[in-house]
């Protein structure tokens, strides 16, 4: 029978022997599976590990500095790379979701790789690909698996001449958290929800603007922190906000207001596949749009996303 322990002696053992004294590199997103292989690589080779976690301004309110801490308290050799406004230029004036993917997936490259040369003599490049991705990436798919893949699996530029090392190939989902929980990796790294690679900018719907970000940031930082705070954040597979091109008419006071409108998105899944909008309570609704309407700046209306997968998809780009 498998065991966590027991994958985790077994890997780690065969770590050190491939590995050596070799230096490694490996890009954290903050997400469960980079940060289990770099957990699993740093008890092989410890400081040999050299973990690069980029800020491509497309994260989550305070995201990139908190899990950068989580890493650091981890022990792990990690460099934190501030590629905010990199990023920003590339997408600026981009409005079709599969150009922005593109600019983004551009962009990392460019970022890992300069900073991945300034790792003298690194000899690999791992990566937190698991057993779902590997599939994946060998069936025909739509655009998303298509920058999935880049990102994931074999995603190496031709000018990276790094020898490739993935230690959760063989594994689901389910089994990397209970090797992480083994590992001790924080419980908020391990219970998070999927958060896709181009983050941010597939939630706002048009062109990307540091002051879009700063909005999406803020609504979906409360409807996340209301779902936490109401024990919904574990009985829901993946949530967040999105941004929509439109404004509508409001009132504040006398005033008459000309605002922007967002979305809320939350759906139960057990993959990502299939997905049905999760029956949150009206009164979770209305605390969380009454907080959103009165704490930022800039909206005036939100609304709930009532559709499937299919015919609909997770996420609106
Ligand atoms: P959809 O919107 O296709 O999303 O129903 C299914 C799952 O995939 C995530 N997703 C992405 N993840 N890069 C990623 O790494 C992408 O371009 C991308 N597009 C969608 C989405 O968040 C959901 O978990």
């Amino acid at each position: 029978d498998w065991t966590s322990e027991q994958f985790i002696d077994s890997t780690v053992a065969e770590l050190q022997q491939t590995l050596g004294n070799d230096k490694v590199v490996l890009g954290l997103s903050g997400g469960v599976d980079s940060s289990v292989a770099a957990m699993l690589i740093h008890q092989a080779i410890g400081k040999n590990l050299y973990c690069i976690f980029v800020d491509n301004g497309l994260l989550r309110k305070d995201e990139f500095e908190n899990v950068l801490d989580s890493y650091k308290h981890m022990g792990l050799n990690v460099k934190g790379v501030d590629a905010k406004n990199k990023f920003y230029s590339a997408l600026a004036g981009l409005t079709d979701p599969e150009a922005k993917r593109k600019a983004i997936g551009r962009v990392f490259i460019e970022v890992f790789d300069e900073e991945a040369h300034q790792i003298e003599d690194v000899k690999w490049l791992a990566q937190g690909t698991i057993y779902p991705d590997v599939i994946e990436s060998v069936s025909v798919k739509g655009p998303s698996a298509t920058i999935k893949s880049h990102h994931n699996v074999g995603g190496l530029p031709d000018f990276m001449k790094l020898k490739v090392v993935e230690p959760l190939k063989t594994l689901f989902k389910d089994e990397v958290r209970l090797v992480g929980r083994t590992l001790k990796i924080d419980e908020a790294i391990l219970g998070r929800h999927p958060f896709p690679g181009p983050g941010l900018a597939i939630r706002i719907l048009g062109d990307i603007t540091a002051e879009k970000v700063h909005i999406l940031q803020q609504v979906d930082h409360i409807f996340i922190s209301n779902l936490k705070k109401t024990g919904l954040y574990d009985e829901v597979w993946q949530a967040g906000a999105i941004l929509l091109p439109v404004q509508s008419v409001g009132v504040m006071g006398d005033e008459r207001t000309y605002e922007n409108v967002v979305a809320l998105r939350a759906v139960t899944s057990v993959d990502g596949m299939t997905a049905d909008w999760s029956r949150l309570p009206y009164e979770f609704l209305a605390d969380v749009s009454n907080e959103i309407i009165n704490k930022v700046k800039g909206v005036n209306r939100v609304v709930y996303d009532i559709s499937s997968k299919p015919p609909a998809t997770i996420e609106w780009e």
